[in-house]
């Protein structure tokens, strides 16, 4: 078998010159460069040899001369195969050389193995081919392999140059995009899908500053460890089934700080492929937008709760409206039987019943925000005060509750009772929390409120809010549970225990008093409820209406009394005639501003409702001041869209409310206190 040596520095081209020979009867035995296959040559000896030109410690064309100066080895042919060396010039020095062919890389196979053939014939006819003088010196050949060998050392540089250019640019993109990943607020994450469970490879500074995890704490393992107990399974579920398809994802993942701060993730996850199209890492970009979720939580929170509060206190305006008739025909009667009457018992019943009915629509209206209430000083902490007692009755023995006041002087706009039944909501609902035994704690503090005070003056003052706070070591609640629970008729309690009704009035309250809620609560770690309500202004201070006992006296006095609801109104004239006065009826503000206008003698006084058909009570009255500007009128309340219709319309000192549901002896006062 012949024998053929084959010098060349790349592998891949000694693989194809290999497999080639081999295939066509050869035995292949190889070397790097010049001084490595001289050394083989001399001792295997083979029948050809194949050399590159370029190649590093001993080149082509200095192999050639040692080899045609050898005498054991310049008959065996040296053929030249290279890509590097192109040009005539190169081709005439490596014939001058001694050079038996002179091939360019690549050739054809069929092409190469005709041209081997070719000199393998020429060396057995032919003595071997020897260094000829190319111009006839020794010298000549030198200066023309110099001249060869600086081209070739110029055409090199010149692509070093130029490599040398990309690297510099891809080094300064490079560092721009390090710069620009370190800047971003998001984390980055490249993981490798080609090792085992696709383990972490980089992680940006972004992801440290958002996770708390460091760089050297999470290479090497899955993104899953950012997972915890409430991260949902359906989420992961579809990230597992995009990444095995090397597809994107996109979701909001529940995921964990390294100190265990839940963060809402929104996930984003590409595949990243090579030139070939393979998949060789995936990217994740991680945005925290939990406080985006919570905003748009909140948002969705107030809407559902304003479409309860309108429909709840559309309900309970109605409902006032048939206890208002109820209560008065009831009382009306009562005026009239004898004081043993066997009827008297039932009546009062029903004006009971009646009096728990209208306590419940206030509840309704607290929540709802409809309540007409008139907005004064109140001091939170002497409220307390005077709750605790009763409060810690209320709790049992097994509760301890305890109170801490924080300094200064916490000095709200509300009123006394609501506040107090604020209170008394909340304590019940941390009472009801508690299992067996435990503790309320009940605080008080100034906080500052930064600029959500409803006083633009009082905006950027330090401590403008109180913060009211109950906190017990009950069960807990949910998230769920917590997003629900100021929803009225939403009741965790057993059936007959709750009305559902105690936290939503608690929402309502704190709504009007211009304060908000907060809640933090964990199953088994008990619940905190804050309340933030702004602190109070002289300037919100209304002088206080004082009530005097109504007794039945012949006044002759005119009342023109203006409801859209005919029953209500039958009732109150008939009240109000029963008292003494002389009554004129309208069913709203139209028809009453013309009867007020054509009326012949003077009307004393006008009585309305506020919300009626056609013409309110607002535009009414409004009217009514410019045709008289000393004009009385009490405005039958229990609907008013809003604090501010109050004290819009009450501008003037004749102006008063009276809320619905109220009692014979309340109106009756109300009215001779306005006529007096
Ligand atoms: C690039 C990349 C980034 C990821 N980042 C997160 C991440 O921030 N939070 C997370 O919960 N899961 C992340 N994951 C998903 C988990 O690593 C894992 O694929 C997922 O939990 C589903 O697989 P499993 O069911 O085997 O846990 C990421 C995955 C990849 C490939």
């Amino acid at each position: 078998m012949k024998r053929v040596l084959i010098v060349d520095d790349h592998e891949n081209n000694i693989y194809y010159l290999r497999s080639l020979m081999e295939g066509h009867g050869w035995e292949v035995i190889t070397a790097r460069h010049g001084a490595e296959a001289l050394v083989l040559a001399r001792q295997k000896f083979p029948d050809l040899l194949i050399s590159d030109l370029l190649m590093p410690v001993m080149d082509g064309y200095t192999l050639l001369r040692h080899w045609k100066a050898d005498e054991r080895l310049n008959k065996v042919p040296f053929i030249v195969y290279t890509a590097t060396y192109t040009e005539a010039e190169d081709e005439r020095l490596a014939l001058s050389l001694g050079a038996d062919a002179f091939i360019l890389k690549p050739t054809e196979p069929d092409d190469f193995l005709l041209r081997i053939e070719d000199v393998q014939k020429r060396a057995t006819q032919t003595p071997p081919s020897l260094p000829k003088t190319i111009i006839g010196t020794e010298a000549a050949t030198a200066h023309l392999y110099n001249e060869t060998l600086i081209r070739k050392l110029e055409e090199k540089m010149l692509q070093l140059e130029e490599s040398n250019k990309i690297l510099k640019r891809d080094q300064t993109e490079l560092r721009m995009l390090e710069r620009a990943i370190k800047a971003a607020s998001q984390g980055i994450v490249i993981t490798d899908p080609n090792r085992s469970d696709n383990p972490i490879v980089y992680v940006s500074p972004g992801f440290e500053r958002l996770t708390g995890y460091s760089s050297n704490e999470v290479i090497g393992r899955n993104c899953r460890f950012l997972q915890g107990r409430d991260t949902s399974p359906e989420s992961t579920a579809v990230i597992r089934k995009a990444l095995q398809g090397a597809n994107t994802c996109d979701i909001e993942i529940l995921n964990y700080c390294k100190d265990g701060r839940p963060f809402w993730n929104h996930l984003n996850i590409s595949p990243v492929l090579d030139s070939a199209g393979r998949l060789t890492h995936f990217i994740g970009v991680q945005t925290d937008v939990t406080q985006q979720r919570n905003l748009e939580n909140q948002l969705r929170q107030s809407q559902k709760m304003r479409a309860i509060g309108t429909l709840a206190g559309g309900v309970a305006h109605d409902f006032n409206n048939l206890l208002a008739i109820i209560g008065l025909h009831v009382e009306n009667i009562l005026l009239q039987i004898p004081a043993d009457s066997p009827f008297k018992k039932g009546l009062e019943s029903i004006l009971k019943a009646q009096d728990r009915g209208a306590g419940l629509t206030r509840q309704l209206l607290a929540f709802s925000r409809k309540q007409g209430i008139e907005l004064k000083p109140v001091d939170i902490d002497k409220t307390i005060m005077g709750l605790i007692e009763m409060l810690s009755r209320m709790v049992g023995e097994d509760i301890e509750l305890e109170a801490f006041y924080g300094e200064g002087s916490k000095v709200i706009l509300g009123d006394l009772h609501q506040l107090e039944q604020l209170v008394t909501n909340l304590v019940i609902n941390a009472r009801d929390a508690i299992q067996m035994s435990g503790r309320i704690t009940i605080k008080t503090s100034l906080v500052d409120g930064g600029n959500s005070h409803p006083v633009e003056s009082e905006r950027t003052k330090p401590n403008n809010f109180v913060k009211l706070s109950v906190i017990d070591t009950g069960i807990g609640m949910d998230a769920e549970t917590v997003s629900r629970i100021f929803e009225p008729f939403f009741t965790t309690k057993e059936s007959g225990k709750g009305t559902g009704l105690g936290l939503s009035t608690v929402d309502g309250l704190v709504r009007q008093f211009n304060g908000r809620v907060e809640v933090k609560s964990e199953l088994g770690k008990g619940s905190t409820f804050d309340i933030f309500l702004p602190i109070s202004l002289e300037m919100y201070a209304k002088p206080t209406i004082r009530n005097s006992e109504g007794k039945k006296i012949v006044t002759g006095q005119t009342v023109l009394v203006v409801e859209d609801q005919q029953e209500l109104r039958s009732i109150l004239a008939r009240t109000l005639r029963d008292a003494g006065y002389m009554v004129i009826e309208a069913q709203n503000g139209e028809t009453a501003l013309e009867t007020y206008t054509n009326y012949g003698s003077p009307i004393h006084m006008v009585i309305t409702d506020i919300v009626m058909p056609k013409m309110g009570g607002r535009e009414f009255s409004e009217r009514l001041l410019e045709i008289n500007p000393d004009v009385i009128v009490l405005f039958l309340s229990g609907y008013t869209e809003d604090a501010l219709l109050r004290y819009g319309i009450s501008g003037s000192k004749n102006h008063r409310f009276i809320d619905k549901p109220f009692t014979v002896s309340t109106l009756l006062a109300k009215v001779r206190e306005l006529l007096q």
